[in-house]
C-alpha cells in the first residue's frame, strides 16, 4: 500500500484512446485503488475540468456548432486545457497529489493533428504555451478497433463522434503512432477484453513503470 504512495504520490498520468475505449470505467478504478491504498488523487476530464473549461466543452461537442474550423477546435481544446493545466493540474502536483487526467495533448495530436490534418509541428508549439512544462509521466493509450468503439458508444453522438468511420480509424493510428515514437512514456494497452482483465494490466503497467526516470520536459510530445 505505502509502495503506491511513494511512487505516485506527486505524479501525473493521463488515459487517453479512441471514443468507446472504457476510459471511463478504468479511470475510476484506479482512482478507488489508488485512494483506498491512501493516496490523494485529483481527477480531471478534457475538455473542461473547470468552469471555463466546461463552457468550452460545450461549445466542441455541441452538434450545432458544425461550422467549426480546425484552427478554432484546435485552440479551444488547448485553451481549455491551458486553463485545467494551471488552476488544477499544477497546484495539484505541488500538493504531491496524483493527478490522472481523463485525455490530455495526446489527444489533440491524434484528433486534430493525425485524424483532422493539422500540423503536429504546429500543436506541439501550441501545447507548450498550454502545458508550461507540465507533462504527464505516463500516458496510457487503451486501444480498440473501431468495430469494438462503434459497439461501445452511446448513439447520441456527440460532434466529434459524429466525424465517421474513417476519421476514428486513423484518429487510432494516430495514438498508435505517438505511443511507438514515444515509448519511454507512453504504453499501449489492448482495451477490446473485458474491464476486469484491463485493469489488470493497467495495474501491472503502472507497478512496472518507472516514474523516476528522467526524460526531457521541454518539446515532450
Ligand atoms: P470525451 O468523449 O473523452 O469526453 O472527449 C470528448 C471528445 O473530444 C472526444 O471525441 C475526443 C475529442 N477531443 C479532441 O478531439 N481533441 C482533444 O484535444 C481532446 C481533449 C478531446
Amino acid at each position: 500500500m505505502s509502495n503506491m504512495i511513494g511512487k505516485l504520490a506527486g505524479r501525473f498520468i493521463v488515459f487517453d484512446g479512441p471514443d468507446g475505449s472504457g476510459k471511463s470505467t478504468q479511470i475510476s478504478r484506479l482512482v478507488e485503488r489508488a485512494r483506498g491504498a491512501g493516496l490523494v488523487v485529483r481527477e480531471v476530464r478534457e475538455p473542461g475540468g473547470t468552469s471555463i473549461g466546461e463552457q468550452i466543452r460545450t461549445i466542441l461537442l455541441d452538434p450545432v456548432n458544425a461550422e467549426m474550423t480546425l484552427g478554432c477546435e484546435m485552440l479551444l481544446y488547448m485553451a481549455s486545457r491551458s486553463q485545467l493545466v494551471e488552476r488544477e493540474i499544477k497546484p495539484a502536483l505541488e500538493r504531491g497529489e496524483l493527478v490522472i487526467a481523463d485525455r490530455f495533448v495526446s489527444a489533440t495530436l491524434a484528433y486534430q493533428g493525425t485524424a483532422g490534418g493539422l500540423s503536429v509541428d504546429w500543436i506541439q508549439a501550441v501545447a507548450e504555451v498550454a502545458v508550461a512544462g507540465t507533462w504527464p509521466d505516463l500516458t496510457i493509450i487503451l486501444d480498440v478497433d473501431d468495430s469494438v468503439a462503434a459497439r461501445r458508444l452511446n448513439p447520441l453522438l456527440d460532434r466529434m463522434e459524429l466525424k465517421g468511420r474513417e476519421f476514428h480509424k486513423k484518429v487510432r493510428e494516430g495514438f498508435l503512432e505517438q505511443a511507438e515514437r514515444w515509448p519511454e512514456r507512453y504504453t499501449v494497452i489492448d482495451a477490446t477484453e473485458d474491464a476486469d482483465s484491463v485493469e489488470k494490466n493497467v495495474r501491472n503497467t503502472i507497478d512496472s513503470f518507472d516514474f523516476c526516470r528522467n526524460f526531457p520536459q521541454k518539446n515532450g510530445y
